[in-house]
Formats: structure tokens, C-alpha cells, sequence
């Protein structure tokens, strides 16, 4: 299909540094909400149309499954079109599910569409392990008894109780969202989940959700009350933009910008990284929904301490692109990762290029230096590759950057954006 985009081949990137970033883009829909909205389309038959879906390749995945899953789904530019074409099978093929683990989501809603759902168990991740036991023991409470059979998840919908208690060890954004999608259909129980996740993609899930019909309180809170109704209906709605391209573009525009617009910020999504923008005394301002970064030389900013959390806390998902800037601000900063305690797989190759990086336990201690040079390296992980090609931007000579693929499942239009901001990249297959 001509508008799909998937990752079948790994190809790679030549860039040759250090370049310099002018120009104005704007942010794309949010990829982690269109995955968790995606999944939820499936606890209705009517016809759902959402906006600003950006075309990746894990958007992609999920369409694979929803239609699999027996959905007729359409793009209209940046609109997805979702309509049910044949009764709900919920019982769905390993493919999809080993590329992306967002697509487990799908469980607890077609088990209570169908009283039964067969769906593969993710495997492991580069960025560290990845159990979903929080989401299968939130299952169990809401009435869905699962158990594990030659790699995949049976799940059985018996009976929910009519008040449900789900409290989870760590505010995981992915059981957050499940558990929610799944207890909104289940009609006469009430569901309270505390200490679950607060990222904005909850809170927009939770409005999808309830344009759909769905009872909700306290989204965005850390204790979510849900009110299960008999059916949920058609909707037109549109998300949120991505918090994380925001963050990844404003990073690169404070390690080599002269001046980067961005525009469809929301501010309060991005605070914490606006935080640390502060303390380094890199110059930006914030009106509206657009962010200005304006070069300054690197050797005026200042080294900081960071440590990831879950929001409002400072995102995992910009930790390699922060350590990329650090690594080459005077002094020493840290990095702790409280989240994928070692998803440090960039750190390898930013010492390649001449970084100063030395990891202890979940902490990664960084010695800025004067200049990176370019080298031959491998990206393993999404925000791993953008966090080499920020560096690979900034460094001296040649760097190619192979099985850099990842990248796409997160950066929409990555091309045509780094052009926007006169960055030259070549990319081969
Ligand atoms: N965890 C468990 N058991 C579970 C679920 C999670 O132990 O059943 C642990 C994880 O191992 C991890 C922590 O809880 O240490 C947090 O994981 P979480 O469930 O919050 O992550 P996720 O839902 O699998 C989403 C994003 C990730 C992002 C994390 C953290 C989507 C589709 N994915 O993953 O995004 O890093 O939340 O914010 O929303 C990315 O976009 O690059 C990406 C990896």
C-alpha cells in the first residue's frame, strides 16, 4: 500500500559534520497516543476518525493489527479512517506483535469483545526487559484469567466483581492504558487504578475514550476511577502532538541551532526538558505553542544532573538525545535512568565519536568534550538513533550511521524536516 511505511530493510545514514540547524518545522501528532487510541478503536463497531496520526511504521503495525483483528482502515492525509468490516477475531498472528510492543494492548479489549483473545507475548527489547506482568495481573482483576502457551497469551474474560481495586507496583504507561481500555466496557463494575501513569498520552487516551462514551475521573492524576459502560460509539478526534519529536528537535536545535522554530508545542508536556533547558542556560523561549531555540556557544553552557521518571518527570525517551548534547558540555553531568534502568546502548557509540561516558550501575557519568569526531556506528533502538544523529551533526567528518531504520518508527517526515532546518543527511538502503 503506497502509504504505508515499514521496516523491512535496516539502511543507513551518511552525515558529514559539523553542520548547523536554521529553519522552522512543525511537531507531528503523538506516536505513543496514536498507538494506545489505535488499540482502543477496537471496542466499538462504529466509525472512528482521528487527526493528526502521524504516518510511522509502528502506526502502521498497528493498523496491520487492527485489521487483521477485523477493521476496514483508511488514511485521508494525516487522518485515519476506521471502520469494522467483519465480526471482531480475536485471535492474532505473532508477526506484528514481536515488532512492537504497544500492540499487546489489544488483549483485554478483545477479550471482553469476544470472551476469548490469543495474542502473542512480546519478547525482550534493546532497551532493556520488558515484562508485562503488571498488565496481566490488572487483567486478572478486572476478570480476564490468562495463561502463557507456546509463546502466546490465552486469555479467557470470566467475571468482574463489581468494584475493582488495581494498584500497580510502578506507574507502567503501558498497563495504564490497558487496564483503562479494558475496564471502560465492562458495564456495572467500577474500577480504581492508583499509582498509575500521568503522562499526557493517558490523559488524551482517557479524552478518546470518553468521546467514545466512557466514564472516567482523575486522568492525569496518579488514582483513576472508571465506570464501566454497556457500549462505547463512534467518534472524531485529534491528538495530541509528540511531546518526545518536540523534545528530540529542541535538543538538536541547543546542540547546533542557530535559530530552530518548532511549531505545535504544547509547553506543559515538555516542561521538565524546558527545566533542564534553564539550568544549562541554553537560550529559548516559549510562547504559545511555539519554541524558539537560538544558538549560544556550547562552551557557555553549563553541565547538569538529570535523573528519568515517569511524568512530570524528565522522559526516558529523550535520555540518549540529552546525553548526545552533554557529552559535549564542559564539566561533568550525570545521568540517571530510573525508567529502562540500562537502556544505555548508545552510550558505546557515543564514546566512539570521542565522548567521555563511563556507566555505573543505571547512572551514566559524562566529562564533556571540545568536539566530536565522525565514525562508523550502529544504532539498536529508536531514540538511540536520534540521539547518534544529533551527534553525528555535530561532529567533525564523516559518520554513517547503519541499521538506523529504527529511527522511523518514531520521526515523521524526518527527511523533509531535517531539510526544513537546512541539515544534509544521505540515506541508502
Ligand atoms: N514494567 C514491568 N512490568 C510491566 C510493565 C512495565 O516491570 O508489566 C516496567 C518496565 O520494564 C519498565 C517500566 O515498568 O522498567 C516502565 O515501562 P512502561 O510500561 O511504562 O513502558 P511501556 O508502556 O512499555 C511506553 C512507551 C515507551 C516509553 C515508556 C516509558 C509507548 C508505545 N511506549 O512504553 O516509548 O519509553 O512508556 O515512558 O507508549 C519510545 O517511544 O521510544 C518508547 C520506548
Amino acid at each position: 500500500m503506497e502509504h504505508r511505511l515499514e521496516i523491512e530493510t535496516m539502511g543507513k545514514i551518511k552525515v558529514v559534520g559539523p553542520q548547523k540547524a536554521y529553519g522552522e518545522i512543525t511537531i507531528s501528532g503523538s506516536k505513543n497516543s496514536a498507538l494506545p487510541i489505535l488499540a482502543a478503536t477496537l471496542l466499538t463497531d462504529e466509525e472512528i476518525i482521528l487527526h493528526n496520526i502521524p504516518n510511522l511504521a509502528d502506526v502502521n503495525t498497528m493498523i496491520e493489527i487492527l485489521e487483521n483483528a477485523g477493521k476496514k482502515v483508511s488514511w485521508e492525509e494525516s487522518s485515519l479512517i476506521i471502520k469494522a468490516h467483519s465480526n471482531i477475531n480475536s485471535v492474532l498472528p505473532y508477526g506484528p506483535v514481536r515488532r512492537m510492543r504497544a500492540s499487546f494492548n489489544v488483549l483485554g479489549p478483545l477479550t471482553i469483545r469476544n470472551g476469548y483473545a490469543k495474542v502473542a507475548l512480546p519478547g525482550g527489547c534493546s532497551i532493556g526487559v520488558r515484562p508485562v506482568n503488571f498488565h496481566l495481573e490488572g487483567l486478572k482483576k478486572l476478570g480476564i484469567e490468562s495463561k502463557i502457551e507456546h509463546g502466546f497469551t490465552h486469555s479467557k474474560y470470566t467475571r468482574t466483581p463489581e468494584k475493582v481495586h488495581v494498584s500497580l507496583p510502578f506507574p507502567s504507561v503501558g498497563a495504564t492504558e490497558h487496564l483503562i481500555t479494558t475496564a471502560v466496557l465492562l458495564e456495572n463494575t467500577e474500577t480504581i487504578i492508583t499509582n498509575c501513569a500521568q503522562e499526557p498520552e493517558i490523559v488524551d487516551l482517557c479524552n478518546f475514550l470518553i468521546s467514545m462514551g466512557a466514564r472516567i475521573e482523575g486522568h492525569g492524576t496518579s488514582n483513576i476511577k472508571i465506570y464501566g459502560v454497556e457500549k462505547l460509539y463512534g467518534t472524531e478526534y485529534k491528538i495530541i502532538p509528540d511531546r518526545i519529536e518536540a523534545g528530540t528537535y529542541a535538543i538538536l536545535g541547543a546542540v547546533l541551532g542557530e535559530k530552530i522554530i518548532l511549531n505545535n508545542v504544547i509547553e506543559d508536556h515538555i516542561f521538565s526538558l524546558l527545566d533542564i533547558f534553564e539550568k544549562m542556560g541554553v537560550n529559548y523561549k516559549m510562547e504559545k505553542n511555539t519554541l524558539t531555540i537560538e544558538g549560544i556557544s556550547r562552551l557557555e553552557l553549563s553541565p547538569v544532573d538529570v535523573e528519568t521518571a515517569t511524568f512530570p518527570g524528565f522522559p526516558t525517551d529523550l535520555q540518549p538525545q540529552l546525553m548526545a548534547l552533554l557529552s559535549l558540555i564542559p564539566g561533568r553531568s550525570s545521568i540517571t535512568e530510573n525508567v529502562f534502568k540500562t537502556r544505555f546502548n548508545h552510550v558505546d557509540e557515543l564514546n566512539r565519536m570521542g565522548a567521555k561516558i563511563f556507566v555505573e550501575g543505571n547512572t551514566a557519568i559524562i566529562t564533556g568534550v571540545t568536539k566530536l569526531s565522525g565514525a562508523p556506528l550502529e544504532a539498536t533502538d529508536l531514540r538511540a538513533s536520534a540521539a547518534l544523529l544529533i551527534a553525528s551533526l555535530i561532529a567533525d567528518g564523516e559518520t554513517i550511521i547503519n541499521n538506523v531504520d529504527h529511527i522511523f518508527r518514531g520521526y515523521e517526515k524526518l527527511f523533509e524536516k531535517l531539510e526544513k532546518m537546512n541539515l544534509k543527511i544521505e540515506y541508502s538502503e
